[in-house]
């Protein structure tokens, strides 16, 4: 039997492969970035030919650092950023726009207009979603509506429409299969997820003909072959999911009440909520956690814009330091409960308050406030945001998780995850794999080709690093916590 798995993560601003033996080591990786493209205020797009070429580079690079041939690689998992919207034409397989991404705000106004009809209850309880211009659905729309025939070219049956999965699926199979896996189609605004179909309501309601869309799939199953032409043979793609989604399977949450976050460019945290998709009053997202044999894994989602993007800003907007690596040493400089609060809505804010408008500040601040002050609160806001959507999950939740495990960029600093400990009072667990997205691909794509007998076997591949548990006082982590809520108060667009 072949001895690795190929783990494609097609992420937001760089994509990476990365071969995985059984045990789930990563034996090799490679990563390129793409351009990140800005045409207007609030809009965000990549070119899909960079996408592309970007995941093919990356995927010759990476087997061919591993010094292994192609015969030793068993099959391949694809995961990516989600919602991202792309339009193809199905016969020169040439993109009509580019990719819309998942951060793009051009759509607010369709969004408003769909609240203001009073569709939002509806979208809701089909989708698990809201109405924000961050699903792909009125993106979608925006295309057909603005690129020159398009909505005739769609009615007609000539184009086709994917997330940066789908794409990636058809281009990797010289074009001969056109699907999905649930998880990316529940990201669309126009699945529903109790039925597990493309929801006519829905296509209705958002203007988006049928012919458009993929055939959508489990996360472990058949999505053809890789056409020998790009890697010098030929690879089955057997499992498929959206980055978060991969997360939670890489993290193996697979009860009911197990949660992980991740913290990227932004920070997502999922519960898994078992067989049942309950529905947030806290404004959190319900979504598909995975579905393998027909049997769907529902989970819900907090969705943090800005996470590591706060450090990127700290270190190249206002150039406090050279490097993320020296946060930690500059925050474990801060006078102990200093009272700087920094709210990173550069974005707006996503959950639970879901405001597009309103801004980012600092507050706080005093003579002897010094950069390492500033530092600390960028590195506290995500912990502080962490906390507001494990308030909210409390809430909604039969079964609240007891510990959280972690991954991503940031967890690599040890002060941010104690205070993330302390903030939450309950323990965080980094485990010894970080890369847990593209290994959550890989076990996805190992299920379906045998490796692994059920999620049983791979949960207990996990294996903790660290587990950091909660020393601070908590009349102190409820004062620090209440400073963050006035703060947040204070940027909100409806104040
Ligand atoms: O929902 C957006 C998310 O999938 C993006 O993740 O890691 O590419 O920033 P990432």
């Amino acid at each position: 039997m072949a001895d690795y798995l190929l783990a494609i993560d097609q992420g937001t601003t760089s994509s990476r492969a990365i071969l995985f033996d059984r045990e789930g080591h990563n034996i090799a990786s490679a990563q390129r970035e793409f351009p990140q493209i800005f045409p207007s205020d609030g809009w965000v797009e990549h070119d899909p030919a960079a996408l592309w070429s970007s995941v093919l580079t990356t995927c010759r690079e990476v087997i061919e650092r591993a010094g292994v041939g192609l015969d030793a690689v068993i099959g391949a998992g694809i995961t990516n950023q989600r919602e991202t919207t792309l339009v193809w034409d199905r016969e020169t397989g040439e993109p009509l726009y580019n990719a819309i991404v998942w951060q793009d705000r051009r759509t607010a106004d369709t969004c408003q207009q769909l609240r203001e009809a009073g569709h939002l209850e509806e979208v809701q309880a089909r989708t698990g979603l809201l109405i924000d211009p961050y699903f792909s659905a009125t993106k979608l729309a925006w295309i057909l509506d603005h690129v020159e025939g398009g909505r005739e070219r769609a009615e007609r049956g000539e184009l086709a429409f994917g997330t940066v999965d789908t794409f990636l699926i058809w281009k990797l199979t010289g074009g001969r299969v056109h699907a999905t896996d649930a998880t990316n189609a529940s990201r669309t605004a126009l699945f529903n997820i109790h039925e597990q179909c493309w929801d006519p309501v829905l296509l209705e309601l958002f203007g988006i003909p049928e012919s458009l869309l993929p055939e959508v799939k489990d996360s472990s199953d058949d999505f053809g072959m890789i056409d020998a032409e790009w890697l010098g043979g030929e690879l089955p793609i057997a499992g498929v999911a959206g980055d978060q989604q991969a997360a939670l399977v890489g993290q193996a949450c697979f009860a009911p009440g197990m949660g992980k976050s991740t913290y990227g460019t932004g920070c997502f945290m999922i519960v898994n909520t078992g067989d049942k998709a309950e529905l947030s009053r806290n404004r959190l997202l319900t979504t598909v956690g995975y579905r393998i044999d027909g049997r769907t894994t529902y989970a819900m989602e907090g969705s943090i814009f800005v996470a590591g993007a706060t450090v990127q800003w700290l270190r190249d907007g206002l150039q406090l330091f050279a490097d993320a690596a020296e946060t930690e040493a500059l925050a474990r400089n801060t006078r102990s409960g200093h009272s700087v609060y920094l709210v990173p809505a550069f974005t707006g804010l996503g959950a639970p308050h879901w405001d597009p408008k309103a801004r980012g500040a600092i507050f706080g601040l005093t003579r002897d406030t010094g950069i390492a002050e500033i530092v600390a609160a960028g590195l506290q806001a995500v912990c502080y945001q962490t906390r507001d959507l494990q308030a909210c999950m409390s809430d909604d939740m039969a079964a609240e998780p007891d510990t959280l495990r972690v991954d991503g960029g940031m967890v690599a600093n040890n002060w941010v995850m104690q205070f993330l400990a302390d903030m939450l009072g309950q323990p965080v667990d980094r485990p010894t794999v970080l890369e847990t997205t593209a290994l959550g691909a890989a076990y996805l794509a190992g299920l379906r080709l045998g490796w692994y007998r059920d999620l049983d076997e791979i949960a207990e591949l996990w294996q903790c690093e660290r587990r950091f548990t909660p020393q601070m006082p908590e009349k102190e982590r409820e004062r620090l916590y209440a400073g963050w809520q006035e703060a947040v108060e204070r940027v909100k667009s409806d104040r």
